[in-house]
């Protein structure tokens, strides 16, 4: 039975370096893409401190589509380059956003959300989808979030098989 290490108290670089090790020990021998994504939802918004959203965003028939996520229930179809989960899916490139209200086009699923961060999903040279990550702290994410959440993905997509959740 795989069990959750707590992360409270950790700096941030020790926070990513411990969920890095308990998300390959999660998937590792897994590669059911469901079932990875809602785990790894699950461990990002209960090892990171400040969040109010957690999840995944699959790339479906030219939208975003809802994955399995941990937080307040969310808007379900997103469209490529608008918003930060589709201007983030569009460039392929991760995003992140200080102030949520001085983001042109953001989509407001939850209004508690301050600042968010989302990083592109790419397997195999194509997009799969995008992470994303609220937090109702204005400026909550900076380039060590993004290089922590970078490489958590970079485990998630390594593990999993998405064909029946990205086209
Ligand atoms: N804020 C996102 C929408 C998704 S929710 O935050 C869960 C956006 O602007 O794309």
């Amino acid at each position: 039975m795989f069990e959750a290490k707590a992360t409270a108290g950790l700096s941030k670089a020790e926070t990513y370096r411990e969920l890095t090790t308990q998300l390959t020990g999660l998937l590792t021998g897994e590669r059911h893409g469901l079932a990875n994504a809602a785990n790894t939802a699950a461990l990002l918004f209960s090892g990171l401190r400040d969040l109010n959203w957690a999840g995944f965003y699959f790339l479906r028939g030219g939208e975003l589509v809802l994955g399995p996520f941990q937080g307040k229930v969310a808007c379900v179809r997103l469209t490529l380059g608008r918003g930060v989960c589709g201007t983030a899916a569009q460039r392929r490139e991760t995003i992140i956003v200080p102030d949520v209200e001085k983001f042109p086009g953001h989509v407001a699923c939850d209004h508690a959300s301050r600042s968010e961060i989302v990083v592109p999903l790419i397997q195999e040279g194509k997009l799969a989808g995008v992470l994303d990550l609220d937090s109702p702290v204005l400026a909550r994410f900076d380039a060590a979030d993004a290089a922590g959440l970078e490489a958590l993905a970079a485990i998630f997509l390594r593990h999993s098989d998405l064909r029946q959740l990205a086209d």
